[in-house]
């Protein structure tokens, strides 16, 4: 029998409220009230069970999910369903595909994110997934070529920092569980995990990273993660000062969970945990995926937990702790009441894409369509994918497009996928596919298509709607080789789109645009004069054709998901006003971008893998302000469809009575001592929109701590707030930004807290890192 229920929902926010309980924007219960509930619970379990609430699949009744907590049915318990990740459903039919970490994060709009997250939220619930796995503020992107950086929200902590609190909040309106990954300082895929060769083990690789860089770069967007509430926090594959993540006490326990008093639970990244006692006891909480006889690998909590604890090596009440840990959030988001089943479609499609369709376990599974759980979420996709567009280059107009009749779409990203729909294949494939756009990355952030809108499908039926026509080359081989021969007449326009792959388990090998892009580009602008570059990409791409006089636009269009083609026309003719700003440095080399990739010729040594991040937080544009390296394009950076100019007297105020460190009095909540998110200053600035159309200026505020009362080190300014403001032509309104306390705080690693320092600080307001049109001089503290 066909699974009924499926094709009658259709899963919108109203929908899902009315067949259940907290299916939207419903109030979570607070953390003490959850706590109760679960420690009530945890009291009711045997030994064995709790260490199944704690072990992936130990328990029966495995779910067809990434990873699972099993059933304890005499308490009405159904188990927990974990599924990937972070843009979307992954290993699953009739779900949306969203646009990337990197690609919202470029929107610098706080109300996108939330509704991303509040959309993916509604995904995963109706197909009965309990928790997210994401979202990911780690990696940053301390590397370019860091295989996963677009998964996350970029290397600045202010930013992905925002990000991660709008996307928890949006994910757990929908009464689904936010997982946010990886800490800590995940920043490469190559040796991210331990290897045997010749039966030795050669560690993961370790990140050696000093206690002010974690608290004011790597662990800041986690802080906000904790703060709006997230249920779960993945712990990482690397080492961290040579512990395992996962079995890093200070990282796990001292600043997770004491310093932003997280109350949920620690999970392992999927075969993270490699051992018992320590890392238990450095405070790992679960497991993943655990004791799964369809996947390779060892356990390391289940029976091995259950002996540990019996012999007094984990204590009780530890297991106690863990256990209730896990089960806060789920009665925190009732999660406990009505709760949609995992869909049955699930497992089939899980089991062909690992294992193909010859695979015996199909029989085992009932033959059922999948659940559709896509709704209306086709329009905020496609909205973000226009509003995390940045226009790079726009040489006298060139864009927006008018009714041009001749058109030529180029390039090998224009079409559809020649491989299909799914790019889950992490084992090194660093350039990815040659035919097909690029509207997400590869790995277990990749959301198989349902329905695919490819730039090519999306500008032809643009230009015919007005009566206009094509031509179209899809070989990057045969443009680079002067295949515009096959042209005729020279197209008004010539589209070209180009991409860069990234994905999981891999660095990539350089930030060219692949594919013998270089070239296509320039026999392109050779024959075209007006030749318009799209580029999906992973973030950080080198463009050393941005100068060429016949490329007069640039696009920076990222990993839009699924709707991509209609994202790009809209921005291409106009519909919407390119609003989107880079969230990264774009170089002119990839050596100007700063450290690169630890990679050893011989891994012959165990512990030989070991990445010393002695540029401490100078990564990104902080990097390129110590080192005083130009940019091809800036951190901030982005154009529109009008002109904006900025006032030259940024108002500046601070409150009344601040003091250097916080109150602890006010107490601590999840997220740290209370005090360090009060509001200590505000800074207000005017933007003019010069131009003659409507558009959306991004106004960003920049901090220059004293540098003679904060220890070396601190960099020449940091990013501490934005706001994103709609203007109509000629109009003229104010830009806000809120400063709280941490906001002008340095983590002091001596006093192990957060200091507002003496001294002068300067504050900076702009369009971009580099285009700073005003400043304030002022210090906080008398
Ligand atoms: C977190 O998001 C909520 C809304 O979802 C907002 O009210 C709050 O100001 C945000 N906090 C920070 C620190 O960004
Ligand atoms: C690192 O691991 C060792 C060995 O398990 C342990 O003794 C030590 O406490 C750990 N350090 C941290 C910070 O977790
Ligand atoms: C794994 O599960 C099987 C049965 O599901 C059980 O017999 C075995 O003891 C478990 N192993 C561990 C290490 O927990
Ligand atoms: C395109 O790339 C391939 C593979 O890297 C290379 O062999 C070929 O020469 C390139 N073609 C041109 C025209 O550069
Ligand atoms: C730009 O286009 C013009 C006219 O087609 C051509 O003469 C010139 O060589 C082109 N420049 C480049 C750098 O390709
Ligand atoms: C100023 O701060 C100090 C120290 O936190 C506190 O004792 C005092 O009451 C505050 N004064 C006002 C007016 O808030
Ligand atoms: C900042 O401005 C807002 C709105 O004008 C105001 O409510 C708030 O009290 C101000 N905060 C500080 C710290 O001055
Ligand atoms: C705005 O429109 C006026 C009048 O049509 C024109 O003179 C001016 O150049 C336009 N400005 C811009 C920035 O396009
Ligand atoms: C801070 O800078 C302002 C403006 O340059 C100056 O007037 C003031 O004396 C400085 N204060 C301190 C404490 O350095």
């Amino acid at each position: 029998m066909r699974y009924l229920v499926a094709s009658t929902i259709v899963i919108t926010t109203r929908a899902l409220a009315s067949i259940s309980g907290c299916a939207s924007q419903c109030e979570p219960l607070s953390w003490s009230e959850s706590l109760t509930k679960a420690g009530d619970f945890v009291s009711q379990l045997t030994l064995s069970e709790k260490v199944g609430i704690v072990s992936g699949a130990y328990l029966a009744h495995q779910l067809p999910c990434v990873g699972s907590i099993g059933s304890i049915s005499r308490l009405g318990f159904d188990g927990i369903c974990f599924s990937d990740g972070p843009n979307g459903v992954a290993r699953s039919d009739s779900v949306s595909v969203f646009p990337a970490g990197i690609t919202v994060a470029a929107t610098w709009d706080r109300d996108l994110m939330y509704h991303r997250g509040v959309a993916m939220g509604e995904e995963f619930r109706a197909k009965g997934s309990h928790v997210v796995l994401g979202p990911s503020a780690g990696p940053m992107g301390r590397h370019a070529r860091g295989g996963r950086n677009w998964e996350g929200f970029g290397p600045d902590p202010y930013l992905a920092g925002v990000a991660m609190n709008a996307s928890v909040a949006g994910i757990q309106s929908a009464g689904v569980q936010a997982c946010s990954k990886h800490i800590i300082a995940n920043e490469q895929e190559t040796q991210r995990t331990s290897t045997t060769t010749d039966g030795k083990v050669i560690e993961a690789i370790s990140s050696n990273v000093d206690d002010r860089t974690l608290h004011e770069l790597y662990l800041w967007p986690f802080a906000n993660a904790v703060k709006a509430g997230t249920s779960t926090v993945m712990c990482s594959y690397n080492r961290v000062n040579g512990n395992y993540s996962c079995a890093n006490s200070d990282i796990l326990t001292t600043f997770l969970k004491d310093e932003l008093a997280f109350p949920g639970y620690v999970l392992s990244d999927w075969y993270a945990t490699h051992g018992t006692v320590d890392f238990a006891n450095a405070g790992l909480d679960i497991e993943m995926p655990g004791n799964v006889s369809l996947l390779a690998g060892a356990s390391y909590f289940g029976d091995a937990l259950l002996e540990a604890v019996n012999e007094g090596l984990v204590l009780e009440q530890r297991l106690d702790d863990m256990a209730k840990r896990v089960m806060a959030p789920y009665f925190r988001l009732s999660q406990d009441q009505d709760f949609p089943t995992v869909d049955p479609a699930n497992g089939p499609v899980f089991a062909i894409l690992q294992f193909g369709h010859q695979t015996p376990l199909l029989a085992s599974y009932p033959e059922v369509d999948s659940r559709d759980v896509r709704g209306n979420h086709a329009d905020i996709i496609r909205e973000i994918g226009s509003a995390g567009t940045v226009l790079l280059k726009n040489v006298d107009g060139s864009l927006p497009l008018k009714k041009i009749t001749n058109v030529g779409i180029f390039g090998n990203d224009a079409g559809y996928p020649t491989i299909g729909s799914v790019f889950l294949d992490i084992s090194n494939h660093p350039e990815g596919f040659e035919y097909g756009t690029f509207a997400i990355g590869g790995g277990s952030g990749n959301v198989r298509h349902t329905d695919l809108i490819t730039p090519l499908d999306a500008v032809r039926d643009h230009v015919k709607s007005y009566g206009g026509q094509v031509q179209i080359v899809l070989d990057n081989d045969q443009l680079a080789e002067g295949g515009l021969n096959t042209v005729y007449p020279t197209p008004d326009v010539c589209l070209l789109f180009l991409k860069a792959y990234a994905t999981e388990g891999t660095d990539r090998v350089s930030i060219d645009l692949q594919f013998n892009a270089t070239k296509a580009v320039e026999s392109t602008a050779a024959v075209c004069p007006n030749t318009i570059v799209v580029v999906h990409g992973p973030g950080v791409v080198l463009m050393p054709w941005a100068d060429n006089e016949n490329v007069t636009a640039i696009l920076a269009a990222h990993y839009p998901g699924e709707q991509s083609g209609n994202s790009i026309v809209d921005v291409l003719w106009g519909a919407v006003e390119p609003s989107g700003r880079l969230p990264y440095t774009i170089p002119k080399t990839l050596s100007d971008y700063g450290p690169d990739i630890a990679e050893l010729p011989e891994s012959e040594a165990p512990d030989g893998w070991q990445s010393d991040f002695n540029e401490g937080q100078a990564i990104d544009y902080r990097h390129f302000d110590s080192a005083d390296v130009s940019p091809q394009y800036e951190f901030g950076f982005g154009l529109s469809y009008t002109t904006f100019e900025m006032s030259t007297t940024l108002e500046f105020r601070v409150t009344g009575n601040v003091s250097s460190v916080a109150d602890k009095s006010l107490g601590i909540e999840p997220g740290g001592l209370i005090d360090l998110w009060s509001p200590v200053a505000n800074a207000t600035i005017e933007i003019t929109n010069t131009g003659n159309t409507t558009g959306l200026a991004v106004a960003q505020l920049y901090v220059s701590f004293p540098q003679d009362t904060t220890p070396k080190g601190t960099p020449v300014k940091v990013l501490r707030g934005f706001s994103k403001v709609a203007l109509d032509a000629g109009e003229t309104r104010l830009a806000h930004f809120e400063l709280l306390r941490r906001d002008l705080s340095f983590w002091d690693s001596d006093k192990t807290e957060w200091v507002i320092p003496k001294g002068n600080f300067t504050f900076l307001a702009g369009f971009s890192s580099r285009d700073l049109r005003s400043r304030v001089q002022t210090v906080i503290l008398p």
